[in-house]
C-alpha cells in the first residue's frame, strides 16, 4: 500500500501549500493506489481519451470511494476511544455499507439511521443490494421516514462512546481521504496533462478533496440538487482540519445536467451510459452516482479532450433496481 504523506493543496488567490497528512491518524482500509484504466474502446466510442480511475476496486466491503473517507474518520473515532459508529444515508446508501464493513473489520459496533429518500420500494429495494449487505457486516438498521425522524433516532442511539459521522461521510477528516487521492491521480499521471476530471457530487466531499489536490478543472456531476454548496461546505471544513485558508473553487463547475427526476431516480442516458461502459470496457457503474456522472460526461465531451472519469464505486446498490435492471441490461 502507497501512502501519500506531503500534499500540495490549493488555498485561496491559487496558492498552495504543502500539507502533511501522516500526522492525521488512518488506518487502513483500501487498496492503494488504486488502478488508472486507459480505456481504448471506450475513448473511440466517444472521440476522446477517457481514462477511469477505478476507486470502485479493492478493499474491504466490496470497495469503493468511501473507504477513503473512512480511513481518517474512523482512525480519529478509535483514537478517541470509540466502540460505535452510528451514521447516516438513503436506504442504499454505499456510505452506510463501508462504515459497517469497515466497522467489522476494526471491531467498532456500527448504528445505520436510513431514510426513505428514493421513490423506490419493494423486496428488492428495502432488502438487497447494500441494506442485505448491511445486515451481512453485522451493522443495526434503523429506517426512517424524514430527516427529522433520523437526526432523532441517531440522538437517541448516542452514548458517551459513540462517534456520529455525516451523511456520506463528508467531514473535514474525511474529505481529506480525496485530497490523498487527488495526489495519487497527480503521481499516476505523471506528466500527462488532463483537461479535466469527472466525478459524481453527492455530499460533495469527493469533489472537495480533489479541488482541494489538484489545479486540474473538475467536473462535479450533481446527484441531487444543492451540489456547489455542499462542495464549498465540504472545502471549507477539510481545510479548517489542514490549517489552510479555505480554498478557492474557481477550477471546479457544478453540472446538473443528468439529474433527471432526483437523487436514486436513473434516466434513460443512465442506462444507456451502464451499457456503454459494460459493453466498451467490461466496467460496470452504479446507478445513482457514477451512472449520472457517465450520463453528464457522454453528453458534454469535447471532442479530443482527456478525461479522468473517477469510478466511485456504488455497484452493489444496483441490484436494488432488480426488476429495472434485469430489463435495462438485455437492451
Ligand atoms: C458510489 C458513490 N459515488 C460518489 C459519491 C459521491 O461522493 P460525495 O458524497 O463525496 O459527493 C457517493 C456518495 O455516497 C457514492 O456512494
Amino acid at each position: 500500500m502507497v501512502r501519500i504523506a506531503r500534499v500540495a493543496v490549493r488555498t485561496t488567490q491559487r496558492q498552495t501549500r504543502r500539507v502533511d497528512l501522516s500526522t492525521f491518524h488512518r488506518v487502513p482500509l483500501g487498496t492503494w493506489p488504486t488502478p488508472l484504466d486507459t480505456c481504448p474502446r471506450l475513448s473511440a466510442a466517444l472521440g476522446a481519451t477517457v481514462l477511469v480511475k477505478r476507486d470502485d476496486v479493492g478493499g474491504v466491503g466490496l470497495g469503493g470511494s468511501k473507504l477513503r473517507k473512512l480511513e481518517f474518520t474512523l482512525a480519529a473515532a478509535l483514537a478517541a476511544g470509540a466502540d460505535t459508529i452510528i451514521t447516516f444515508g438513503g436506504v442504499q446508501t454505499n456510505h452506510g455499507r463501508l462504515t459497517a464493513a469497515a466497522c467489522a473489520r476494526l471491531g467498532l459496533r456500527c448504528e445505520l439511521v436510513l431514510t426513505r429518500s428514493v421513490p423506490r420500494s419493494g423486496f428488492a429495494y428495502d432488502r438487497s443490494g447494500n441494506v442485505a449487505l448491511d445486515r451481512l457486516f453485522g451493522a443495526r438498521l434503523h429506517l426512517c421516514d424524514t430527516d427529522e425522524e433520523a437526526d432523532y433516532t441517531a440522538g437517541a442511539l448516542a452514548t458517551a462512546t459513540s462517534v456520529t459521522l455525516p451523511v456520506g461521510g463528508s467531514s473535514g477528516l474525511g474529505v481529506l481521504g480525496y485530497v490523498a487521492a487527488a495526489q495519487e491521480l497527480t503521481e499516476q499521471l505523471d506528466d500527462r496533462v488532463v483537461d479535466r476530471i469527472v466525478c459524481a457530487a453527492g455530499s460533495g466531499g469527493t469533489a472537495a478533496g480533489l479541488a482541494l489536490g489538484t489545479e486540474t478543472p473538475i467536473t462535479a456531476v450533481s446527484v441531487s440538487p444543492g451540489s456547489a454548496r455542499k462542495i464549498d461546505r465540504a472545502a471549507r471544513l477539510a481545510a479548517k482540519e489542514l490549517d489552510v485558508d479555505p480554498p478557492k473553487l474557481d477550477h471546479v463547475s457544478v453540472d446538473e445536467s443528468a439529474l433527471g427526476e432526483g437523487y436514486g431516480v436513473p434516466t434513460d442516458e443512465v442506462w444507456s451510459a451502464l451499457r456503454l461502459f459494460a459493453r466498451t470496457e467490461g466496467i460496470v457503474l452504479d446507478l445513482v452516482y457514477t451512472g449520472k456522472a457517465a450520463a453528464a460526461l457522454v453528453s458534454g465531451i469535447r471532442p479530443g479532450e482527456t478525461v479522468v472519469f473517477m469510478h466511485t464505486g456504488g455497484v452493489p446498490a444496483n441490484f436494488a433496481y432488480a426488476p429495472e435492471l434485469v430489463a435495462e441490461a438485455a437492451r
